[in-house]
Order: structure tokens, then C-alpha cells, then sequence
């Protein structure tokens, strides 16, 4: 979603803050701008697209030391160099994260204030308020402490006033914004890649903070203008890890890392022996019901879930989209847990669900890959995912991570209350530490699932069928081909294929079917014989040898305890997805339309 970047210090601010603006491409946009100070005025410059017909029009001389700079996803008004931030009215120019739910109402109250309005954003009637504000009190800390009483929304404002040269100002709610410090100045950002190439020391702005930042100076504010004293924190990773590291897309490094991200997820909270599980996680005792609420891939996670969790530890698992859970009637109690899943902790409609629990007096979990992000934040429980930057809008290893999370609960779960036994907790101890060594090996045989991918990346549309977890994971190996390639893809539970959709079945369509549970195997084998007698071109993915052909393509993956199986099982198919969408030349790690962390409603 929308990128913030600013900067004030003694280097030339235009080269740092397109530095940072290409560092949050990944994040989606479509269109970019900055705006300077040269000469004590404000410069703007803007462009629909990508930041290099931005870079076109700049000079990266130019003798200014203070601006802010942009990247759009357009949400109020079309895609075009007018909506593009920076948005100046009277004396602000302000950049804007989030959403003002209440501009309709300001727009029409300054109307009458006879502001004039350019553009269809929301962003440019906050700034107009801004000015408004201004002109009565002369004060900028006091008119963005006004502000803050009047807006209401999702925002994190960088800003910059005519009237103080020397001075980026910022502001948050809901949206996340950091101030950093290097050597040669301060800024602003959204997001820590945007800053790591200067520095990995950083100070989170809270809700309703208000910063004041000149060269040599941070100053931090609440909503009754005291100041605050903030705590520094250090970013753990590297800019390199935040870089390609020689491979062709983020997306197929961050395939390549998930060997060592499930190792260290696995590591953080499981030493061996149960007791360390007991230790992490015995505060999920005390519920007798769940929800798991998240949105995307993470959702997805949830759906696998709760196939293992009802299945090993006996537990109702209730998973649903963040975005009907939020306005839904919910009937949870005090035996239940509300497990937000969320890689970025950032994500407004799980944000929002985690709020409404919490305001209801219900516990949460949440399992993030973000630290400090404001889901992890905010909940009672937390679980981190040690996935790592993650920069490829379609997710792969932080997906990989909360399955790897869900199947230490239920491991720890199902032993609890009695479903697993001694002996079965030893077979997923050993195959919980053969598993890296496993993922490794089915990354290697990536040629495999290239050949394949070479057969179908031409077709409209695939089809994924799979029942029980194999369909949870299904759903997720969907998304992943539909996101990245614009292929139409659908995943089905295969036993309901033939109540409409195998009508969509002709010869050659491809059909991924995926079957790794015992218990439904001869059941998924019936229902692959039933679209391959309607023409399909069938890839079977599974940890079983078969005598029958009844596929055309066959992935096989290692055979692990159930609980594990699932994260063996997605990483050909995000192979796959890869590929096909590389033959299709579509923009791997930058999906048209799509946002990496969806901060808006
Ligand atoms: C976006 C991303 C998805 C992600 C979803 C939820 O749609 O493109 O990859 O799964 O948001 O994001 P979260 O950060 O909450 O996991």
C-alpha cells in the first residue's frame, strides 16, 4: 500500500528520498511524487506510474535539504498525476497514509471556507484542514493537535509548512510511521526498508503522536502537546537482507530462505522436549474455542488450522476473513481465543477485529512476522514468526511460518488433551527435525515443477481441488498462481466438484489436485477420476506412489507426520505459480493492483 519517506539533515535530500520510495515499491502503488524545499519554497513534482518517469523529471542536485516523497495506491480518486501525493493547500504539503473517514463532511464545511479542491483525495481536504486551522491559531503543534481531534480514519501524515523551512512534521493513527536517525539527519517512513540502507536505529510514532524533526533534533508530542520520551529500536536484519541477494525476484529468495525461516521459527519455541512447549504456549489451556481471524494467505494459514487443531486437539476452530468478522455478530466468550494471523501486523480489517475483541473483553493471539507492528502490539498474546523481511507482495515464507507456528500448537495441544500419545509425539519430534532438511530437498527439485509449469502457463484458467487440509492448502496454492500470473484459478473441495464446477472441465484443462491425507485418499482419487474422464490435464501432488495413472503429471513430496505434511506440500506449488508467471513475463514481485500491506479498509 501507499509508501511515506522524508528526510531533513545535511545531505541532499532528493537522491535519499528516492532511495527510499524504490525501497517501499514492493508495497504497491501507482503513482509517485515529491515535494522540497529550494530557495525556502516548495517544489512538487509528480507522476502517474512507476518512480522512474518520477526520477525523469527530478534533479537529484537540486540544493534542497528537506522533503517528503510518495508512492500511491490510489483509494479516493483514479490513478493519475493530480490525486498523486504530495497534496499542498495554502501553506501544508502533506503526504498521507490511510483513510479520513469523515472528508465528505470536512470537504463540505471548508467548501464553505472557500477551499477550492484539485483533486478527489481525501488526502487534500486534510490538508486543507491544515491550513484552516492554521490561519486561526498561527501555531503548527497546535494545529496538528487540533487535527487530530477533528479527523477521523486510518493516517500517518508526513507534512511540511511554508512558513518553517527547517521542520518535517509527521503524524500517525492507525498507519505506521517511524522516525530515523543517520549520521547526516532525520527522517520519516512508513516502513523500515525504506530507511535500512542509512540506518537500523528507529523510534515507532504511536497513535496520536505528533513529531517535529529538524537536522539535528526529534521531538515527540501527544495529543495535549507534552512531550513524550520515545525509546529507540534497532532493525536485526541487514539491508542485504532486505536486497535480492543475486536471485531474479524477492520472490524466489524468499522461496529459497524457508528452510532457515522454518528452522528459526521452530527453534525460538521448541528446544526438543515438550516442556518448552508447555512453557510457550501454556496459556492456550484455558480456552475451549477459537477463532482465527486474518485476511489473504494468513487466512489461509488459519484454514489449515483448524483442520489440525480439531482434528489433533480436539478443539471447535471457527476461521473467517477479517473483513466479514469485523461487522458480523460474533459468539465468543470468555473460553475464547481470538487468533489474529497477520505477517505484516499491520493489516487495517485485522487490526480492526483484534480491537473489537479486545473492546468486548475477549483474549487475543497474534501471530506476526512484524515485531513491534501494531497487532503484536496490542494483543494480550503474542507469537512471532522469525520469517524476516519479506518484501514480495505474494507471501511464501511468512506463510510458511505460521504453519509451522499452527503445527507446534497443536502438537502441544494435541498431547494436552490426550489425542496424541507418547509415541506420536515422537514421530513428530523427529519429523519436525528432519523437516528443514526436507523443505531444502524439495526446493532442489525445482526443475521439476518448472517442466510442468512450461505445460500449463498458457492456459485461462487452472483449477486446485484437494479435501480436508489438502484443500486448506489448496486454497492457498490458488491464490498464489492467480496473484502473481493473472491466470484464473479456483480451488475446490474435490467431493464438490460435481455440483456445478466440473462443468468447466474440458479437455486439457489443468487440474493440480493435491492428496496427502490417508484417511480421504481413495475418496480424492475418485474425484481426480472423475475430472480426468472429463478430459483434465491432472498434475497429482502427493506424499503416495500410486500403480493406476490416473494423473498426467506426478509431484511427489515426502511422506511427514500430518501435522507437518502441509508445509511440504506448498512449496512446489509456489514453485510453480513462480514459473508460470515468469513465462507469462508478469511482474513476479510486484502484482498489478496489489498492496503487500493492506493498511486501509
Ligand atoms: C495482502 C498481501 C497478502 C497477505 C494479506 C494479509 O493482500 O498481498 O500476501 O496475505 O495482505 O496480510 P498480513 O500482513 O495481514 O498477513
Amino acid at each position: 500500500m501507499c509508501g511515506i519517506i522524508g528526510y531533513v539533515g545535511k545531505d541532499k535530500c532528493i537522491p535519499k528520498i528516492i532511495h527510499g520510495l524504490e525501497a517501499l515499491e514492493y508495497r504497491g502503488y501507482d503513482s509517485a511524487g515529491i515535494s522540497y524545499f529550494f530557495k525556502n519554497k516548495i517544489k512538487t513534482i509528480k507522476a502517474e506510474g512507476k518512480i522512474v518517469n518520477l526520477k525523469a523529471l527530478l534533479n537529484f542536485n537540486e540544493e534542497s535539504y528537506l522533503g517528503i516523497g510518495h508512492t500511491r495506491w490510489a483509494t479516493h480518486g483514479k490513478a493519475n498525476k493530480t490525486n498523486a501525493h504530495p497534496h499542498s493547500v495554502g501553506k501544508f504539503t502533506i503526504v498521507h497514509n490511510g483513510i479520513i473517514e469523515n472528508y465528505s463532511e470536512l470537504k463540505e464545511k471548508l467548501i464553505k471556507e472557500k477551499y477550492v479542491f484539485k483533486s478527489e483525495t481525501d488526502t487534500e481536504v486534510a490538508c486543507a484542514l491544515f491550513d484552516f486551522l492554521y490561519k486561526k491559531n498561527k501555531n503548527i503543534l497546535e494545529t496538528l493537535s487540533e487535527a487530530i481531534k477533528i479527523l477521523k480514519g486510518s493516517y500517518a501524515f508526513g507534512i511540511i509548512c511554508n512558513d518553517d523551512a527547517n521542520t518535517l512534521y509527521a503524524l500517525r493513527n492507525t498507519s505506521p510511521l517511524i522516525i530515523a536517525t543517520d549520521e547526516t539527519g532525520n527522517f520519516i517512513a512508513s516502513d523500515v526498508p525504506a530507511i535500512l540502507k542509512f540506518t537500523n536505529k528507529y523510534i515507532l510514532l504511536e497513535d496520536n503522536e505528533i513529531a517535529q524533526i529538524t537536522a539535528d533534533k526529534i521531538v515527540v508530542y501527544n495529543n495535549n502537546l507534552e512531550i513524550v520520551k520515545k525509546n529507540i529500536k534497532t532493525f536485526s536484519e541487514s539491508y542485504e537482507a532486505a536486497t535480492k541477494n543475486g536471485y531474479e525476484h524477492f520472490m524466489l529468495k524468499e522461496i529459497n530462505e524457508q528452510d532457515k525461516v522454518y528452522k528459526n521459527t521452530i527453534d525460538y519455541y521448541f528446544d526438543g522436549t515438550i516442556e518448552s512447549l508447555e512453557k510457550n504456549f501454556n496459556f492456550l489451556n484455558k480456552f475451549e474455542r477459537i477463532d482465527i481471524v486474518a485476511c489473504g494467505s494468513a487466512y489461509h494459514t488459519g484454514l489449515v488450522g483448524k483442520c489440525l487443531i480439531e482434528k489433533y486437539a480436539n478443539i471447535p476452530v471457527n476461521v473467517e476473513v477479517a473483513s466479514e468478522y469485523r461487522y458480523k455478530n460474533c459468539f465468543y466468550n470468555n473460553k475464547t481465543l481470538v487468533i489474529l494471523v497477520s505477517q505484516s501486523g499491520e493489516t487495517a480489517d485485522t487490526l480492526a477485529v483484534l480491537r473489537k475483541a479486545k473492546n468486548d473483553q475477549i483474549k487475543t493471539l497474534a501471530i506476526v512476522n512484524v515485531v513491534g507492528s501494531s497487532i503484536a502490539r496490542e494483543a494480550d498474546y503474542v507469537i512471532y514468526i522469525k520469517a524476516g523481511c519479506e518484501i514480495a507482495v505474494a507471501t511464501t515464507k511468512a506463510y510458511l511460518a505460521q504453519l509451522a507456528i499452527f503445527s507446534l500448537i497443536t502438537t502441544y495441544l494435541g498431547y494436552k488433551n490426550g489425542v496424541i500419545d507418547s509415541k506420536e509425539l515422537t514421530t513428530i519430534f523427529k519429523d519436525i527435525n528432519l523437516l528443514p532438511n526436507l523443505i531444502n530437498k524439495t526446493i532442489a527439485n525445482y526443475e521439476t515443477y518448472f517442466k510442468i509449469a512450461d505445460k500449463i502457463y498458457k492456459h485461462k484458467q487452472i483449477f486446485f481441488i484437494g479435501r480436508g487440509i489438502d484443500y486448506a492448502i489448496s486454497m492457498e496454492a490458488s491464490l498464489k498462481l492467480k496473484e502473481i500470473s493473472y491466470i484464473n484459478s479456483v480451488a475446490y473441495q474435490a467431493g464438490e466438484l460435481k455440483h456445478g464446477t466440473i462443468s468447466l472441465i474440458d479437455k486439457n484443462t489443468p487440474v493440480i489436485a493435491i492428496a496427502t491425507d490417508k484417511y480421504l485418499l481413495e475418496k480424492t482419487i475418485s474425484n481426480i477420476k472423475e475430472v480426468k474422464a472429463r478430459g483434465a490435464f491432472v498434475i497429482l501432488v502427493s506424499n503416495t506412489t500410486f500403480k493406476d495413472h490416473f494423473y498426467d503429471e506426478f509431484i511427489t513430496i515426502a511422506d511427514v507426520h500430518p501435522i507437518l505434511q502441509s508445509i511440504i506440500i506448498i512449496i512446489p506449488l509456489q514453485l510453480l505459480a513462480y514459473k508460470v508467471a515468469k513465462n507469462n513475463g508478469c511482474n513476479i514481485d510486484k502484482p498489478k493492483n496489489l498492496a503487500k500491506s493492506v493498511t486501509v479498509e
